[in-house]
């Protein structure tokens, strides 16, 4: 059994949360979180339709057993100013962050990542409500994604209140993990942004050990949220609770 993993968008508990394991034969990885919810309302199962050209191809393995890299100019377009810059957010639990920062610099090429489908559904519906476009979505583990994103191709990521993970011995599991964090700076530009906020102190303390060694440096952190910085329900909940956030930014060495 594992812990079960803090919903950000459902506080039932009818959402499995047994390992799952990645349907796909050429990168079999385990994932410890849970992968649906509640059943899908017929309205989010429409909006699951869109992932049909919102979703790029060649991340699962099975429709890129080489890995060869995405080509992400090809993806997003351009703009008269040349390539978009790429940004990833990984774990988007319900999208709101996501979608408002798509809206917000519609220059920027945006990707998330989610393997939670209920999740999937809700940015859908956001996506459509907003009419944004300049967004790409994996409805899976970002680590297919870090397989086959060309090095040093990505201009900021954003880590959202990760799964917590707080049992000792599933520290491993959490998401600033050297397993993690490398193939992250791997697709990270040279002075490229990295943002975390988490609601857990000892999630913090594992952060401002471990993103250091991944080779970034610490830029600022504490109770401040960025200026353009949306909360999340997962976020308010938190406060609710009288867990207060705590924010960090890194910059990519080189
Ligand atoms: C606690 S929730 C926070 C969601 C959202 N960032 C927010 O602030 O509301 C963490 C999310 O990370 C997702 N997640 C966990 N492991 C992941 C992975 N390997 N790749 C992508 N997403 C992952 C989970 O499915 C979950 O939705």
């Amino acid at each position: 059994m594992t812990d079960p993993v803090t919903d950000p968008v459902n506080d039932d508990d009818t959402a499995q949360s047994a390992p799952d394991s990645v349907p796909d034969s050429a990168q079999w990885r385990n994932f410890y979180g849970r992968r649906h919810g509640k059943t899908l309302r017929q309205s989010q199962k429409g909006y699951l339709e869109d992932l049909d050209h919102l979703r790029p191809r060649g991340i699962w393995p099975s429709e890129n057993p080489e890995r060869a890299p995405l080509d992400l100019a090809a993806l997003f377009g351009a703009t008269k100013n040349g390539d978009r810059p790429v940004w990833l957010e990984i774990g988007f639990g319900g999208g709101e962050h996501m979608v408002h920062m798509a809206a917000r610099y519609p220059e920027i090429g945006m990707i998330g990542c989610e393997p939670y489908v209920n999740g999937v559904a809700m940015l859908l519906g956001k996506i459509r409500a907003a009419g944004v476009t300049n967004l790409a979505v994996h409805p899976g583990d970002v680590r297919e994604l870090f397989d086959v994103l060309p090095a040093e191709s990505l201009s900021r990521a954003f880590l959202n209140y990760p799964d917590p993970w707080p049992k000792k011995r599933h520290h491993r599991r959490r998401f600033v993990t050297q397993d993690h964090l490398q193939p992250l700076a791997r697709a990270m530009r040279p002075g490229a942004e990295f943002r975390v906020v988490s609601d857990i102190a000892d999630y913090m303390r594992q952060t401002f050990e471990e993103v250091p060694q991944a080779g970034f440096d610490l830029v600022c952190e504490g109770p401040e949220p960025w200026e353009d910085w949306l909360s999340t329900r997962y976020e308010q909940k938190a406060l609710r609770e009288g867990r207060p956030p705590h924010y960090a930014t890194f910059r990519r060495q080189g």
